[in-house]
C-alpha cells in the first residue's frame, strides 16, 4: 500500500452474501444473523485528498440512479463522509479531507456499495492521516455506521454474526488457479434494507448442515458445493414484493447458472458460474433476453486478504 503526500486512491469492493440466515429479532429492533460474505471484483474507486479543514464528498458514475451522474451529497447523508467524521472525532485529527467517489456499484443493490465506500474511507484515511488505529478499532467505528461495514473493513471472506459486528475470517485454502465467477444483475431500482427486514417474518432459517456445507465450500474453493448451499432468508420476502427479481433469477438459472441467489436485501441477484466462459455466456444470454438496458456484470470473488480487497492503493500527488 502506497500513499502520496497529499492523497491516495483506494478500491472499495462490493460484496455478496453467499449465505445469509436470519436467526431472530432482537430487542434493539435489529436482527441476529449469520452470513458468509465475500468481497468481489466489482468496486467503487475512491480518491481521498487532504485538506486543511472540512469534509466534503463528490460522487460520480454509472452506479448512481439514472440521470444523476454527478452529485454532491450532503456529508451528513453519505456514509463515506460520516466515516471520515467519525475517524476524525475518534483520533482528534486536526485536518479535513475531500472524498471523490466514482460509483460502479449500484446504489441500494444489496452489494454493500455505501458500506464499501465507508469501509475504504476508514482504511484509507487511517493510512493517509497516519492515525494508526488497529483494524479492530476501525471495525468498531464502522459498526456504528452500518451492520455490513465491519466485514468490509476486514476485507476478505468472513462469517458475520450478531447484528453484523462479530466478524471472523474464513480461511480460504483454494487450490492454485481456482477462481469463482459470478454474473450480477441489477434491475435498475433500489430496495430499502429497513423495509425488507420490517416485512421479514421468521421461520425461514436454514439448516445447520447447509451452513456447514457453505463454509466448507468457501474454505476449499468448491464452487459446485457453494452453489448448492446458497441460502438467503430474505429472498422469499424480497421476491414476493418484487416479482421481477424472481423472473431475473429464473432466467439466470435457465441460462445455465450453477446456483442463483438474491444478494443481501436486494435488489441485485447473482449467479454462480462454472468458469469465466460460462459467466460470459450467461451474461450474454440474459442481456439478449432482457434487452440492452439490463445492468449485468461479470465479477470474480476475492476471497483472501485486505490487500487484495482494498488494493492496490496508489500514490497521488
Ligand atoms: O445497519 P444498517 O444501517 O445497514 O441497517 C439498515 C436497516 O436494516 C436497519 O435499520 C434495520 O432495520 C435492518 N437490519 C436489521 N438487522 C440487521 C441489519 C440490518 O434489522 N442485522
Amino acid at each position: 500500500m502506497k500513499t502520496g503526500g497529499n492523497g491516495i486512491s483506494i478500491a472499495a469492493p462490493a460484496k455478496v452474501n453467499l449465505f445469509l440466515d436470519i436467526l431472530g429479532k432482537r430487542a434493539d429492533g435489529y436482527h441476529d444473523l449469520r452470513s458468509l460474505v465475500v468481497p468481489i471484483s466489482l468496486a467503487d474507486e475512491l480518491v481521498l485528498e487532504n485538506r486543511e479543514e472540512g469534509i466534503d464528498v463528490w460522487c460520480q458514475g454509472e452506479g448512481l440512479p439514472a440521470g444523476s451522474h454527478d452529485v454532491l451529497p450532503e456529508p451528513a447523508h453519505n456514509l463515506a463522509a460520516r466515516a471520515a467524521l467519525l475517524l476524525r472525532e475518534a483520533t482528534a485529527f486536526p485536518g479535513g479531507v475531500s472524498i471523490h467517489i466514482r460509483k460502479y456499484i449500484p446504489v441500494g443493490g444489496g452489494l454493500g456499495g455505501g458500506s464499501a465506500d465507508a469501509a475504504a474511507t476508514l482504511v484509507g484515511l487511517n493510512r493517509l492521516w497516519k492515525t494508526g488505529l488497529p483494524v479492530e478499532r476501525l471495525m468498531e467505528l464502522g459498526a456504528r455506521l452500518g451492520s455490513d461495514i465491519p466485514a468490509m473493513v476486514y476485507g476478505r471472506a468472513v462469517c458475520m454474526e450478531g447484528r453484523g459486528e462479530r466478524v471472523s475470517p474464513v480461511a480460504c485454502r483454494w487450490p492454485a488457479g481456482t477462481a469463482w465467477w459470478l454474473v450480477i444483475v441489477n434491475p435498475g431500482f433500489s430496495v430499502a434494507t429497513r423495509d425488507v427486514y420490517a416485512r421479514f417474518r421468521t421461520g425461514l432459517t436454514s439448516s445447520e448442515e447447509t451452513f456447514r456445507n457453505a463454509a466448507f465450500a468457501l474454505e476449499r474453493g468448491d464452487v459446485g458445493l457453494a452453489s448448492f448451499s446458497l441460502h438467503n432468508s430474505l429472498e422469499a420476502t424480497v421476491f414476493a414484493k418484487y416479482p421481477l427479481l424472481k423472473i431475473v433469477a429464473d432466467k439466470l438459472k435457465a441460462a445455465g447458472a450453477l446456483g442463483v441467489l438474491l444478494s443481501g436485501s436486494g435488489a441485485s441477484v447473482f449467479a454462480m458460474a462454472a468458469g469465466l466462459d460460462q459467466a460470459l455466456a450467461i451474461e450474454e444470454k440474459v442481456r439478449r433476453d432482457a434487452g440492452p438496458w439490463l445492468w449485468a456484470r461479470v465479477a470474480q470473488v476475492l476471497p483472501d486478504g485486505v490487500m487484495v480487497a482494498h488494493g492496490p492503493l496508489e500514490a497521488r500527488v
